[in-house]
């Protein structure tokens, strides 16, 4: 017998075909919209593979329900939508997708920078508006990019790979990690910084760590009113690592200077939300990573990470190391 899977969106043509090659596989095949958690609460049941998204919450509570689950493949570098810890519990292992959209989310990063410090979109739809009566000397006047300074908080792959975009913009690149990286240190020529001087020091401030209860509103009241008011803030990591509220009052009332938003605590973000009020708020619906051939190469890595776990191999991208070392490898294709 095939092992079961279940996927939760549509995916590319040729990783599905792979898939089916050697699973029985199921698909939430509604118009582009999440699995209402009803139907993921029927096919946990006995599922052997569950290939999900950021979008789909899968704690404690469904992983009570799952019978056979061997591996959950997450379609996200970012996995703060799994229960990990619930999951490591009952010997399920859980896998993401870092490497492959890494520059992709380093390209986004530094073009909302950009966006957000010369005002791209505003300055756009104000010419559409038809408000365009003369050029003049300070008409949507932003801050410079070159030769600024930029603070990364989080030095991952994404924040090396940002980093490398500022060294073309001649930028002061400081950072802020858990751990000092002297490797890219030298090889960047990075300054590590505590959180409080890089929020001092630097005009753009790019949160790029992981979303976990110690990043949780990592970033509020008290930084926003450190932080120089020119400043921008940028963030493509999780909304949830920036008090919201917070950040729209440092917006509203000049304490920093702007914000690029990729990312927000509820997704998606509500259409009367604040901070899309706000002129000097630049906001996306979570594209980090989206481009056709990134997302395409998440699909294939989503897959694979899949039928390693499922042919009782250590999947390349696995989460949670520990479990594999107390248990024995099973195929579960035959
Ligand atoms: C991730 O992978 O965590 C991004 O947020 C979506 O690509």
């Amino acid at each position: 017998m095939k092992p079961k899977i279940f996927i939760t969106r549509q995916i590319p043509t040729h990783v599905m075909n792979q898939l089916k090659e050697v699973c029985d596989v199921s698909i939430w095949n509604e118009e582009d919209t999440p699995v209402p958690r009803e139907i993921l609460e029927e096919k946990i049941v006995d599922i052997d593979g569950l290939y999900c998204l950021l979008t789909d919450t899968i704690d404690e509570e469904l992983l009570q329900k799952a019978k056979n689950l061997k591996v959950i493949s997450n379609m996200a570098v970012g996995f703060n939508n799994i229960d990990v810890d619930a999951a490591t519990k009952r010997g399920i292992i859980v896998t993401n997708t870092p490497g492959v959209l890494t520059e992709t989310t380093a390209d986004l990063t530094f073009a909302l920078l950009m966006a957000t410090a010369r005002r791209i979109t505003e300055a756009s739809d104000f010419l559409r508006s038809g408000k365009w009566s003369s050029w003049s000397p300070m008409l949507l006047t932003g801050q410079d990019i070159y030769n600024s300074t930029m603070g990364i908080i989080g030095l991952g792959g994404i924040g090396k790979a940002l980093a490398k975009r500022a060294q073309g913009f001649n930028m002061n690149v400081l950072y802020h990690n858990r751990s000092r990286k002297l490797d890219s240190e030298q090889e960047l020529g990075l300054e590590y910084c505590s959180l409080e001087d890089l929020l001092k020091r630097s005009d753009y401030v790019c949160i790029m760590t992981p979303y976990t209860p110690e990043t949780k509103n990592m970033i509020r009241d008290e930084h926003f009113k450190i932080m120089k008011d020119t400043s921008i803030l940028i963030n493509t990591a999780r909304g949830g690592i920036v008090n919201e509220n917070d950040l729209y009052y440092a917006l509203k009332d000049g304490e920093i200077w702007a914000a690029g938003l990729d990312v927000f605590e509820q997704e998606p973000v509500d259409f009367n939300h604040p901070l899309l009020t706000l002129p000097n708020v630049v906001t996306l619906p979570h594209i980090g990573s989206a481009s056709i051939g990134t997302r395409t190469k998440m699909a294939e890595v989503v897959a694979e990470n899949m039928l390693q776990a499922l042919n009782g191999e250590i999947p390349v991208n696995i989460v949670n190391k520990e479990i594999v070392s107390n248990k024995s490898p099973i195929s579960y294709f035959n």
